[in-house]
């Protein structure tokens, strides 16, 4: 936490501060349970260290883009009806201004073919410069989670709502996730995934298109609209690295994930 003096002196420097995702644990606080009831939820790692990123990684994240290479890169349609076609369309989009101010896009990773699909809400800091989801804090309790039920990540596809990371890690807007929707729509018909497990709230409403509160998407199993592919949501690992007591929840969508798979 810096100081109220350190506060001004770069805000007088005229760098952004960097500040928590308050919007997920705002908005899916209001269904914290009590306590893990299961032990295996328990064993899900607990990690409580505060998720606030240097200042000096914000200021080296942005690099300016070549004006010519974003005119050609504007014109060109999109393909999508393979998986080059699409990994080479989500490079080459310009279409909103997340695409000006990210290092680079992240499509997604992990298995073309898998049963599992992973769709989250959108690249954070660490994403954004390994240009791979889920790879800082989030993703390594992502990882583990799927590793308490027998999953590699290797074995799924992971991707997100967004594939530009948004500043300062605010929420995408509707706009913006309604430009990336072709790309993800596209690459669910590649994967053709047996289950998609929609991890935060973020992810879930713009899934299920809809304004439900995370709580009560939770509760029920879902179905990708417009397709018979079943969609569970869970709790985002980030929502989960602030309160770990959500982890019981979190363990019985597991649980269900891996009887749905099965
Ligand atoms: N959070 C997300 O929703 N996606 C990522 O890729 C990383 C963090």
């Amino acid at each position: 936490m810096l100081s109220l003096r350190q506060q001004q002196c770069l805000h007088g420097m005229g760098i952004a501060q960097w500040r928590k995702r308050t919007s997920i644990a705002a908005s899916e606080a209001e269904t914290i349970p009590s306590s893990p009831t299961d032990s295996a939820a328990a064993e899900l790692p607990v990690d409580q260290s505060p998720t606030t990123v240097p200042v000096e990684a914000v200021t080296t994240a942005i690099e300016p883009i070549d004006p010519v290479d974003t005119e050609i890169q504007a014109t060109s349609p999109p393909v999508l009806d393979h998986w080059d076609g699409i990994i080479n369309s989500i490079n080459a989009c310009s279409a909103c201004e997340l695409a000006q101010n990210c290092t680079q896009k992240v499509p997604g990773i992990g298995d073309q073919k898998a049963e599992l699909m992973i769709i989250g809400e959108g690249p954070g800091h660490d994403e954004d410069i390994r240009g791979e989801p889920f790879v800082g804090r989030s993703g390594q309790l992502l990882d583990r989670m799927l590793a308490a039920i027998g999953i590699k990540r290797e074995q799924v596809y992971i991707t997100n709502i967004v594939k530009c990371r948004p500043p300062n890690n605010r929420d995408p807007k509707q706009e913006e996730a309604k430009q990336c929707q072709a790309f993800l729509r596209a690459q669910i018909e590649q994967i053709e995934p047996r289950v998609i497990l929609s991890v935060g709230r973020v992810s879930a409403q713009h899934l299920l298109e809809t304004s439900q509160p995370v709580g009560k998407l939770i509760k029920d199993m879902h179905q990708l609209p417009g397709s018979d592919i079943p969609l569970k949501v869970t709790y985002h690992p980030a929502y989960l690295l602030r309160n770990p007591s959500a982890k019981a929840i979190a363990w019985q969508d597991l649980k269900l994930l891996h009887k749905l798979l099965q």
